[in-house]
């Protein structure tokens, strides 16, 4: 075998190696913390295929790089040389720009079928719950759309939701940018001044799991941290009366 080829079959080995030795350090890593919604699922999985796709294209830029480094440096004497003119080559240039173009194609389009399937409102329409969440410095509040007393919706600073129901969350800011996120559910969008962003998350496990601004606000950013209660339904029906009992009370008084 001459040495061209040699060298480009030991490359082709060590990046195989090096793919696989990647995509197992990076599946075997815990990116996110405990999945607690039906989302989390779709979106774990989404993670995974990129990491799967993306680890070979990283090793394979970086053992090109690598060889090239080791092959091609400057030896003592060839200072003031010029390296060998190089012309384009077609054939080459069509492949690097097919296979990426299709690699990015396929991935855009698998994550915009996950995002769009797991975003789908459920069949029946009275099966979903609404909450408005209100961002602004410092602090998130959240008010519950479908239960209101003397016209306004039950209103609170701490986030409470049934186990098992799906839950549409209306986005809005008072004042500045800031992000909606609920690590443990995976889903996360932005507050924005002037119009209503939305997510719907279905939490499939009963705890409380931090709230977090996850866009920078301003000074106490890092502090706009809230919980998220997911309940039994039972306990969140429970827990949704007293708010309206407290709410009447101080409507009448
Ligand atoms: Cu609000 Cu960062």
């Amino acid at each position: 075998m001459e040495r061209g080829k040699r060298t480009v079959t030991e490359m082709a080995v060590v990046g195989v190696i090096a793919s696989a030795i990647g995509i197992a350090a990076a599946l075997l890593i815990n990116w996110f913390p405990a999945s607690a919604s039906k989302q989390a699922g779709p979106i774990d999985q989404l993670w995974d295929v990129l990491l799967i796709v993306s680890v070979p294209v990283f090793v394979l830029v970086t053992v090109i790089v690598l060889y090239s480094v080791k092959l091609f440096r400057v030896r003592p004497g060839q200072e003031l040389m010029d390296g060998p003119p190089v012309h384009g080559n077609t054939r080459l240039e069509v492949i690097w720009t097919t296979i990426p173009a299709l690699i990015i194609a396929s991935l855009v389009v698998y994550a915009y079928l996950v995002l769009h399937d797991i975003e789908k409102a459920p069949a029946a329409a009275n099966a979903e719950m609404h909450v408005k969440v209100t961002g602004r410095q410092f602090t998130w509040y959240f008010e519950y759309e479908d239960t209101k007393v003397a016209g306004k919706p039950i209103r609170s600073a701490q986030l409470y939701v049934p186990e098992g129901k799906s839950v549409k969350f209306d986005v809005v800011s008072e004042d500045v940018l800031h992000d909606f996120w609920v690590p443990n559910w995976r889903m996360k969008i932005d507050a924005v001044p002037g119009i209503t962003t939305h997510y719907r998350v279905t939490p499939d496990k009963v705890g409380s799991y931090p709230v977090v601004c996850a866009e920078l606000c301003g000074l106490g950013h890092a502090f706009m941290r809230q919980t998220a209660n997911v309940l039994p339904q039972a306990e969140f029906d429970a827990w949704l009366t007293k708010q309206q009992q407290a709410a009447q009370k101080a409507a009448t008084s």
